[in-house]
């Protein structure tokens, strides 16, 4: 295919809200032209799939790793992106010294807080005017509302979020800081990041969005639910920043509607049908969604800040290991030869059906 004759995403959406990509490492090493060929083209954001979680860049207390974050920071640079941080502080591909006490004794809350206070520190400080945006702290919260009983929250208490905000602004007076999880569409817990970022910002701390991350369903949420997110939050004057959007068509269990990865099941044939391919009316219906999102992230384009992509095309979705291991998944707008898919072009109708509408 002939990449420059088919229509950009950044500039479709330029006037509305950054639309971006995540690299994994390999992209990051530049080991994948195609989907750097389609970022470079289609993207004005980027963001790391796992190149600055803390397991990555900080592995023993006293070891730090820079050297793919480097690459990832100056490929942003070299591409004039906004260049994403993901993330600070989670509970999640967080080597478990993080979460020990010292020689043996138990985790105090003076040990945990140091460890945080260095570690924002010295990412924060090293990229310092050149990521633009920080996902600070990541799922926080259960999809009931209450707090998830994490190490962080279990040794600090509700602090933790606050603390965590403070050092990152101390390291970068001018990035954004953001607050992302999953699921905030759910009204409970959406209602509890309200309430979250309501009393960091009383406090003068300063939030620059809630990130929820999208990783969605084909029929679930409804847009409806997103929209009424979008709004709850605008209506605080607070903008939402779409993190890690990505739509699932595979089966998947009920009780599987997050984007927990600590979660699991088992590999079984069944729960892999589209391994030969998607089916035109599956293809049909992921348009559709694609479709019926971006409708409402264009309606609410002044309350929207940014929508990233959890990848670039399906060969390398996350969706491909996550919750079932080695499936062929087919969530994302580029297929796995990097061509375009139908939800390429629905996105992209979206977009000029939006621009033509008085
Ligand atoms: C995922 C990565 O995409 C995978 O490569 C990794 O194995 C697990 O983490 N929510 C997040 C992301 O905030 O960091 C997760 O990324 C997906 C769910």
């Amino acid at each position: 295919m002939n990449l420059t004759v088919s229509p950009v995403l950044k500039d479709l959406f330029g006037d509305s809200f950054l639309i971006g990509g995540a690299l994994n490492n390999a992209q990051i090493a530049g080991q994948d032209p195609t989907a750097l060929e389609i970022l470079t083209r289609q993207f004005n954001a980027i963001s790391p799939e796992n190149a600055l979680k803390w397991d990555a860049i900080h592995p023993e207390p006293a070891r730090f790793d820079f050297a793919l974050a480097d690459r990832y920071v100056a490929l942003g640079q070299a591409l004039g992106a906004f260049v994403v941080g993901h993330v600070l502080v989670w509970h999640q591909q967080t080597p478990g010294w993080v979460f020990e006490g010292e020689a043996g004794a138990a985790l105090n809350r003076d040990t945990l807080l140091a460890r945080m206070r260095s570690h924002i520190q010295t990412v924060v400080g090293r990229y310092r005017g050149k990521i633009h945006g920080w996902d600070v702290v990541n799922e926080a919260l259960e999809d009931d509302g209450t707090w998830r009983q994490s190490p962080w929250y279990v040794t600090l208490g509700e602090e933790y979020v606050a603390h965590a905000f403070e050092f990152a602004r101390e390291a970068d007076p001018d990035a954004q800081l953001y607050y992302n999880d999953y699921n905030l569409w759910k009204p409970a817990k959406r209602d509890a990041a309200a309430r979250l970022v309501t009393s960091l910002r009383s406090r003068g701390i300063r939030v620059g969005a809630v990130g929820e991350q999208g990783h969605w369903l084909l029929d679930d949420p409804p847009a409806d639910v997103i929209e009424a997110m979008i709004v709850t939050f605008e209506k605080l004057g607070l903008k939402t920043v779409i993190t890690e959007l990505d739509v699932d068509p595979l089966p998947r269990p009920e009780w599987l509607d997050g984007a927990d990865v600590s979660k699991h099941v088992e590999f079984k044939t069944a729960l892999d049908p589209y391994a030969k391919g998607l089916p035109d009316a599956v293809q049909r219906q992921l348009a559709k969604r694609y479709a019926d999102v971006f409708r409402v992230f264009v309606k609410h384009r002044r309350a929207l800040g940014r929508v990233t992509f959890w990848g670039v095309t399906d060969a390398d979705t996350w969706l491909n290991d996550w919750p079932v291991h080695g499936r062929t998944n087919h969530a994302l707008l580029w297929d796995r030869e990097g061509q375009p898919k139908p939800s390429f072009d629905a996105v992209v109708e979206t977009a000029r059906r939006a621009s033509a509408a008085p």
